[in-house]
């Protein structure tokens, strides 16, 4: 199937859930608003892959990104490492809660897959 609905409410606030896409795992994440405003508060100049959290979601509560490490593609774990997003335990690199690179060998932030809301309950990626 090239596209994935997900229901959100399935999703509660501060969990990440893991499905796969495309042969690939696909991280649809329920920030808590502590998060949303930590991430929206950093400042760019701490980036090496900079990009600003609303550049990289559609919607504050939600991060929808491929769960792919960017260095040499193992799966992050959720919930882990010392920005609290994501931490790939194959070299040690640490993800913040948008996805973004913040420690570690990886070059690049989570890639953000194309995706909607049709409505307020669902997301469609692909
Ligand atoms: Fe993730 Fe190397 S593959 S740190």
């Amino acid at each position: 199937l090239s596209k994935i609905e997900i229901k959100l409410s399935d999703i509660p606030e501060g969990k990440n859930m893991t499905f796969k896409w495309r042969g690939k795992p696909l991280f649809v994440r329920h920030r808590t608003e502590k998060e949303i405003a930590a991430e929206a508060g950093v400042d760019l100049s701490e980036l090496r892959d900079p990009q600003h959290d609303k550049d990289r979601v559609l919607n504050p509560s939600w991060v929808i990104v491929i769960g792919v490490c960017t260095h040499l593609g193992c799966v992050p774990i959720a919930n882990a490492g010392d920005y609290g997003g994501y931490y790939c335990p194959c070299h040690g690199s640490h993800y913040d809660a948008s996805g973004r690179i913040r420690k570690g060998p990886a070059p690049l932030n989570l890639e953000v897959p194309y995706y909607e809301f049709p409505d307020d309950d669902m997301v469609v990626v692909g």
